[in-house]
């Protein structure tokens, strides 16, 4: 996979050489270009931003600048296949993030790990102008304008390295051991993960639960359902009412209403 990330902060991305990710790109598996939107300026000061017509506050950055960079980062290698719809980096799925986009999940994570070519397009200020996203659209491409929740950063640096760190993970050899992969919170059974523990068995006075070390696989197997279920009953009353009736079974149901959720209408609700 390729990814270019625009910033007018480089440095910022200085921790996708670290861990996980750097690993990835030392192994071939991700090609990472961080790059600096100042690059694609034309006047003495560097300018990217001006005042937003209709008024305001703050400044807009502008799209001519970001054009030019756009069109130059998400062109196809020279060696490269004729890109796909036959418009010169149409094919590169260009991401914004802004709190003002649809939420990254998971699912997004999956989605986007299935791309060939990533361009994420790092805005500051009041945002990048909206004609950016139309014109790459217009052209054939893909724009995801993404949030990572629902609070305001000072740019898109921040979550361009959470959506990498997570897309990354997700690509063939890059996690050590797929397994780790299965489980997960906000994996496909769409509960919360349950607690761990390791030695010591015995720590400040607090025990490990006893089942854990008891070998028996099919006990251990059910208490950690019954500690993701109730965590997820605890933590997270929207991921409670989405799960699907039909994937639980009788022992689900029952530690469920133990927590105080129990099934009305095809779907959980919390009782009272
Ligand atoms: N830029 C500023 N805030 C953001 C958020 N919550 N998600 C994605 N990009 C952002």
């Amino acid at each position: 996979m390729r990814i270019d990330v625009v910033t007018i902060f480089p440095d910022y991305l200085a921790a996708l050489d670290l861990s996980l990710v750097g690993k990835a790109r030392t192994a071939g598996i991700v090609d990472v270009r961080v790059h600096d939107l100042r690059d694609w300026t034309t006047d003495r000061h560097r300018t990217v931003d001006d005042t937003p017509f209709g008024g305001g506050a703050g400044m807009v950055m502008r799209p001519d600048v970001w054009g030019r960079a756009i069109a130059d980062v998400a062109r196809p290698e020279p060696s490269g296949e004729p890109d796909g719809a036959g418009v010169p980096g149409a094919r590169a799925h260009l991401v914004v993030p802004t709190p003002s986009g649809r939420s990254f999940t998971q699912r997004t994570a999956e989605a986007l790990a299935g791309e060939d070519h990533l361009v994420f397009a790092c805005g500051r200020y009041e945002g990048i102008d909206a004609r950016v996203a139309e014109h790459h659209r217009a052209a054939g491409g893909t724009v995801s304008e993404l949030s990572i929740g629902d609070y305001v950063l000072n740019g898109g640096e921040v979550a361009t390295l959470v959506m990498i760190e997570a897309v990354a993970r997700l690509l063939p050899g890059v996690v050590g051991n797929p397994e780790s992969l299965v489980e997960e919170s906000h994996g496909a059974a769409g509960l919360l993960e349950y607690p761990v523990y390791t030695k010591p068995p015995a720590w400040e006075g607090l025990e490990v639960p006893e089942v854990l070390l008891s070998g028996h696989h099919a006990r251990i197997h059910r208490w950690r359902r019954d500690e993701a279920l109730r965590r997820t009953a605890a933590r997270r009353p929207d991921m409670v009412r989405a799960l699907d009736l039909a994937a639980l079974d009788r022992r689900d149901l029952e530690v469920l209403a133990e927590s105080g959720w129990t099934p009305r209408d095809g779907r959980l609700d919390r009782e009272g």
